[in-house]
């Protein structure tokens, strides 16, 4: 069964792949299809912007459609940058920029506490649909640190692990991640799905 993946994030695609792939489920970018949908992502929630995207995107392609809207809350910035972390800073920052303006922005703070959330949107051609939350706490770290990744990874600590997402092998970065529990919880849900409709 072919699922299009809602996004041109090929690190999302593999963390998505790598545990759909045992129900026997194939995700594939919008590119590997032809496709691009633009879509605003106008919800005020992660699970909002993670519905929009995956029901236009099933409605442009006729499949089966995934979307994950996620980001990193930070409690001294009163939740920021929240569902706009992709766009933290305007579009003319890159992810290192972002989490840059990220360390500026916390200099001074009393607290780093964060968390990273991950909602996954799964819509069917026949309306149906299965959602999924991830949550993962942790603080902000005072530098980059590591190389793995993508986005605020290096700068986003995990006290017990004493690392950061960026110095996890992607297999570490699974078990402990926001996108790795909601993708648990997904996958679960999906094999109930899948056992009444298949
Ligand atoms: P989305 O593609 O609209 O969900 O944007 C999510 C944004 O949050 C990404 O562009 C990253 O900046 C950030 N983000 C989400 N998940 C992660 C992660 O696992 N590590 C680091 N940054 C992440």
């Amino acid at each position: 069964m072919k699922f299009v993946l809602a996004s041109q994030n090929k690190h999302k695609l593999v963390e998505m792949q790598s545990i759909l792939s045992a129900q026997g489920v194939e995700v594939v970018l919008e590119s590997d299809i032809g496709l691009h949908v633009d879509v605003e992502e106008t919800g005020e929630t992660f699970a909002e912007n993670a519905m929009i995207k995956a029901r236009a995107v099933m409605e442009a392609s006729g499949l089966p459609a995934i979307a994950d809207d996620s980001g990193v809350c930070v409690d001294a910035l009163n939740g920021a940058p929240g569902v706009y972390s992709a766009r933290y800073g305007g579009p003319e920052l890159d992810d290192v920029g972002r989490y840059r303006l990220l360390l500026e922005n916390m200099r001074g703070a009393r607290s780093r506490t964060a968390h990273f959330t991950s909602c996954i949107a799964c819509v069917f051609p026949n309306g149906d649909a299965i959602e999924a939350e991830g949550i993962c706490p942790g603080t902000i770290a005072f530098a980059p640190q590591g190389d793995g990744g993508f986005g605020y990874d290096p700068v986003f600590f995990l006290p017990e692990l004493r690392k950061t997402y960026a110095q996890l092998t992607p297999e570490e970065k699974a078990t402990v991640s926001h996108r790795g529990k909601a993708l648990a919880v997904f996958d679960g849900k999906l094999r109930e799905y899948l056992k009444g409709n298949g």
